[in-house]
């Protein structure tokens, strides 16, 4: 496993983040807990020390997951969570409404806003706290941008935080380059990224946090497993998974997808590892990305996922890589 710093923070974080979406259950019908836990532990056990939840997967449920899995080996990771998307009060920006029938052991509708109130931004990190289990979140990330609070006002809550101890270092996800220039120093943007989706590399957001070291965490890079090559024409997605209607996942588009991944597989086997691991390795190598965080349901997705971390692609490759995801963006 590579570990890079994450900016200035003074943590050393592992390349390929563990991404705790997913098992919080919500939004991709539902998680095991005993799977869940498996994956966070098999994934430390395989050189991640990156952990990233928020309180909105599963409404507490990943963190609580996350608590669980690491209370015997605290000081081995490096806890990222997020504040933000809040369903305690209604404030901010209006975001969505949710009736997940997946959370059977919790309350089935939420409202939820994008606020980032001062008050609330230390409500929510107490709340994390407990669930995590933990007496301190080493990287709070501010979960979406609202226009209701000035940044200045979240900058201030999340100092003082860090002075009390209960942040050990703070960043943002979901910014543009005029949210990093207000913010000031960051140690941290967690941004969509993947072959598929490219915007922050064209919008200048990457070159900015290359430029102010700041890491980027690339979220989403297999494409919720679309990249991984495993969604044939009949692969089927459950009643409550979010891919199930979204045209990126229609039949088409996964065949299109999985035609280029055959043109690159002939790399991954010469480095004698799966798609998913290529997909990972170029990720990585991209330039302004510093992690990659990848989603786990169970331990055998974790430690491929982890073994990720130890491939390096040459040039030629990552041209030859390249090459191919043209042929796929271009026709989109
Ligand atoms: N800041 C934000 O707004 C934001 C937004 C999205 C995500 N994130 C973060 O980024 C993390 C990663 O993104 P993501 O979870 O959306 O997507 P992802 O990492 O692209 O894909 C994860 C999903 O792909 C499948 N998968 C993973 N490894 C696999 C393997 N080795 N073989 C086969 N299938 C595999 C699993 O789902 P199945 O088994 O169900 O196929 C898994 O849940 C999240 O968990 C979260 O921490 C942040």
């Amino acid at each position: 496993m590579q570990y890079k710093m994450l900016g200035d923070s003074g943590l050393d974080a592992s390349i390929v983040g563990l991404g705790c979406w997913a098992i919080g259950g919500w939004l991709w019908g539902g998680c095991e807990h005993k799977d869940a836990v498996e994956a966070i532990k098999a994934s430390i056990d395989n050189g991640v020390n990156l952990i990233d939840t928020a309180p909105a997967y599963g409404f507490g449920r990943s963190e609580e997951i996350v608590g669980d899995a690491i209370a015997s080996q605290r000081d081995k990771v490096i806890i990222a969570s997020k504040c933000g998307l809040v369903w305690h009060r209604q404030s901010g920006e209006f975001y969505f409404h949710t009736d997940d029938q997946a959370l059977t052991d919790k309350p089935s509708k939420y409202a939820v806003y994008k606020y980032l109130g001062a008050d609330s931004i230390v409500y929510e990190v107490e709340q994390s706290l407990k669930r995590l289990k933990t007496d301190y979140i080493d990287l709070m990330q501010t979960h979406w941008q609202e226009t209701t609070t000035p940044i200045a006002e979240v900058v201030e809550a999340l100092q003082k935080l860090k002075q009390q101890g209960k942040i050990r270092s703070y960043g943002v996800s979901n910014v543009t380059v005029d949210h990093l220039v207000q913010y000031g120093p960051v140690a941290s943007a967690q941004q969509r990224f993947s072959m598929l989706y490219r915007e922050n590399q064209k919008n200048g957001t990457l070159d900015y946090c290359h430029d102010n070291n700041i890491a980027v965490l690339a979220f989403s890079p297999m494409e919720k497993g679309l990249l991984t090559g495993k969604m044939g024409p009949d692969y089927k997605f459950g009643e409550k998974d979010l891919r199930l209607n979204d045209p990126l996942f229609s039949v088409a588009s996964r065949t299109k997808i999985n035609g280029m991944l055959a043109n690159i597989k002939p790399i991954a086997n010469a480095h004698k590892i799966s798609l998913g691991q290529l997909v990972i390795a170029w990720t990585a190598q991209q330039k302004g990305i510093t992690h990659v965080l990848c989603g786990a349901r169970n331990a055998k997705q974790a430690i491929e996922n982890a073994r990720a971390g130890d491939v390096l692609l040459n040039d030629e490759e990552i041209k030859m890589i390249d090459a191919q995801i043209q042929t796929v963006i271009k026709t989109s």
